[in-house]
């Protein structure tokens, strides 16, 4: 009898211990939740960047497996640094938004960033509103407590994996480089093509001016903004910053322009994010990115 007891407690110790070990193995081996994620610059033979070839939408979502609802990506076993807000103004150019959304997803999950993309449609037939459509999507980002935001043109292609997508910076002009300026920067208060902001200092300039439509200023607008408080435009190395701007039919110039900017560098304060209205737009999850369709 007694070694009958003997042998039970024995057995149960020993399972106790298994037990006990088994899950500081399981705690050991999770995740680090407090590792920042790194950024993987090898370019990928899967993914290689720039890539200009066409494909669809069911394509990209079967292949971008770290894709949740929305666009979004929220990297598994480290923390970002940033959570950060992709912002892409558009109206009818779907093939370019299919090459930019192809190049870019792959790109961010290599960099180690928590993203999600937003498309933010004109869904009016007024002309295109670039600025206020920045706005809008700067405004309706905020609610998802990003704390970086990216303003991208559509028909921007980054070239090279070293164009990290973070607000180290802010803010920071990307589209340096540019194959349809061979590559130099045409000048030196440009802001134009793709820019990044900390939240504090886009809300400093008061975002970017409502008022110019069609193509051209709203950018020389936004350089008069930054200069007038005092902040400086930060870049990467020509030989990083480069893209490719996708061809396409010149949309209509804002012949207006040179006469509304003689005001820019007074009006930021009563133009902006300050003095934005609209009405509250419709919102999509689609499996690419979110949608937001907004009348200007
Ligand atoms: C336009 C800007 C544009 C720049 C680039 C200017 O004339 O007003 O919108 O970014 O040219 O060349
Ligand atoms: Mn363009």
């Amino acid at each position: 009898m007694r070694e009958v007891t003997v042998i039970r407690r024995l057995v149960s110790t020993v399972a106790i211990f298994y037990i006990l070990g088994y899950t500081m193995v399981l705690l050991l081996a999770r995740p680090k939740e407090n590792l920042m994620c790194q950024t993987y610059h090898q370019g990928s033979v899967l993914y290689p960047i720039p890539n200009f070839a066409d494909t669809n939408e069911k394509d990209m979502v079967s292949r971008f497996t770290w894709l949740g609802n929305g666009g979004y990506s929220l990297p598994y076993g480290c923390r970002s640094k940033e959570r950060v807000a992709i912002l892409i103004p558009y109206r009818d150019r779907e093939k370019q938004l299919r090459i930019l959304l192809s190049n870019l997803h792959p790109l961010l999950y290599r960099q180690g960033l928590e993203y999600r993309i937003y498309v933010i449609e004109q869904a009016d037939t007024k002309p295109f509103n670039k600025g206020m459509l920045y706005n809008i999507a700067f405004s309706e980002a905020k609610t998802d407590n990003h704390t970086c935001f990216v303003f991208h043109d559509v028909d921007l292609i980054p070239e090279n994996d070293q164009i990290v997508y973070n607000c180290v910076r802010s803010p920071m002009h990307r589209s340096r480089a540019i194959d349809s300026f061979n590559y130099r920067l045409p000048d030196r208060k440009l802001i134009g093509g793709v820019s990044m902001w900390k939240k504090e200092d886009f809300e400093k300039v008061n975002g970017w001016s409502n008022l110019f439509v069609n193509w051209g200023g709203e950018d020389d607008d936004m350089s008069y903004r930054i200069i007038m408080n005092k902040l400086s435009i930060f870049r990467f190395r020509n030989n990083v910053a480069r893209y490719t701007m996708l061809k396409h039919k010149r949309t209509p110039v804002n012949t207006a322009r040179y006469q509304m900017l003689m005001d820019s560098p007074w009006r930021f304060k009563v133009d902006g994010l300050s003095t934005l209205t609209y009405i509250p737009p419709t919102r999509e999850n689609h499996q690419l990115y979110t949608r937001i369709l907004v009348r200007t």
